[in-house]
């Protein structure tokens, strides 16, 4: 896999500029705290774990620049509010006093803790699958390899015969421009459609399973994901597909009680009256933009952590999994 979304070069940090994709492959350097927030609210980079990551090598650069580590913390903890694992992040490189080797360690890591992932959901697959996603969950949204895209890529790699349809994820999206391009690259077959089109595809038994990422999974197994996930785990469970979350351990919230306490970010109201720069609603009009929708547990078929498959009841195998981690 040739995407390289986060990469440290010369002291700095270099993000593959994802507003830029599938234009052109442009990378932004970053040389502060300061900078790394600015391009995780701008989307330079995005996608729980790779905003984790990066905000890793965020506390890095301030230390080495002699700035404040608690300023460059809440900072980096602010830029977005619904991904857990931008506070994860942040919390670990706090212990370890920014240390570069730890945000190095973390990359490594979660690149590892994908390739897991990948493993445990492709055995979720049969020799050939049909696999709905939304939004990005791939290498894009990572240090590598992704979640969801992991367990299609795992899933090829093993010979299965996998189709892959990918949402395009309105407003921002990230499925027609990151999705597609993605899978593109590696040659894995991917058709892309409209949100609205997916009720229609379930009707015609088009899907053999769901497969997604999350931003922040609560203690009882309600998931926070792109605003759209909700709908397709309903349909989903109409049609009695199986709809799977793929994350790492680090994007459970074993402190948030349930999805109600998941604070959603709501983004400007451009990115719905605009496509590309062109405004396509009138001025005016009323607009809400929440960026991140709950999908219940009850809907969720299993969760594919690193550690390996998750059911329900939830609260038991996700506190099982996640205790051990001092992380929380
Ligand atoms: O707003 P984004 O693009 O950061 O939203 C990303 C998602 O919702 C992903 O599905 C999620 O972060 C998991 S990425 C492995």
């Amino acid at each position: 896999m040739s995407v390289e979304p986060i990469r440290w070069r010369d002291d700095a940090l270099e993000l593959l500029d994802q507003r830029r994709l599938p234009r052109e492959a442009v990378y932004v350097t970053c040389r502060s705290a300061s900078e790394v927030a600015a391009a995780i609210r701008d989307m330079v980079v995005r996608g729980a774990p790779a905003i984790g990551v990066a905000a890793a090598f965020g506390m890095a650069l301030a230390v080495r620049r002699g700035d404040s580590l608690d300023a460059a913390a809440n900072e980096l903890r602010s830029a977005r509010p619904t991904a857990i694992n931008l506070a994860w992040a942040v919390d670990r490189m706090l212990r370890a006093r920014g240390n570069l080797a730890e945000a190095q360690a973390m990359f490594r890591e979660d690149v590892e803790g994908n390739h897991r992932i990948g493993r445990f959901g492709a055995e979720l697959l049969g020799r050939s699958a049909t696999v709905l996603t939304h939004c990005n969950a791939g290498a894009l949204a990572t240090a590598g390899y992704g979640t969801a895209l992991g367990v299609i890529r795992s899933a090829v790699e093993q010979g299965k015969e996998i189709a892959v349809f990918a949402d395009e994820t309105r407003p921002y999206l990230q499925g027609a421009r990151l999705t597609a391009w993605e899978l593109q690259q590696d040659g894995i077959d991917v058709t892309l459609i409209t949100d609205s089109m997916a009720g229609h595809f379930f009707q015609q038994r088009k899907f053999d399973a769901v497969f997604v990422g999350a931003d922040r999974i609560a203690a009882n197994g309600d998931t926070a994901n792109k605003i759209g996930t909700y709908t397709l785990a309903v349909l989903a469970n109409a049609h009695q597909i199986p709809f799977y979350v793929a994350a790492p351990i680090s994007t459970v919230d074993l402190a948030t009680p349930n999805g109600a306490a998941i604070p959603i970010e709501e983004r400007s109201a451009r990115e719905v009256t605009e496509i590309g720069g062109t405004r396509i609603a009138p001025e005016g009009v009323a607009v809400r933009h929440p960026a991140f929708d709950v999908t219940p547990a009850r809907l969720i078929t299993a969760i594919v952590t690193d550690r390996g498959v998750l059911r329900a009841p939830y609260e038991q195998s996700l506190r099982r999994s996640a205790s051990g981690d001092t992380d929380r």
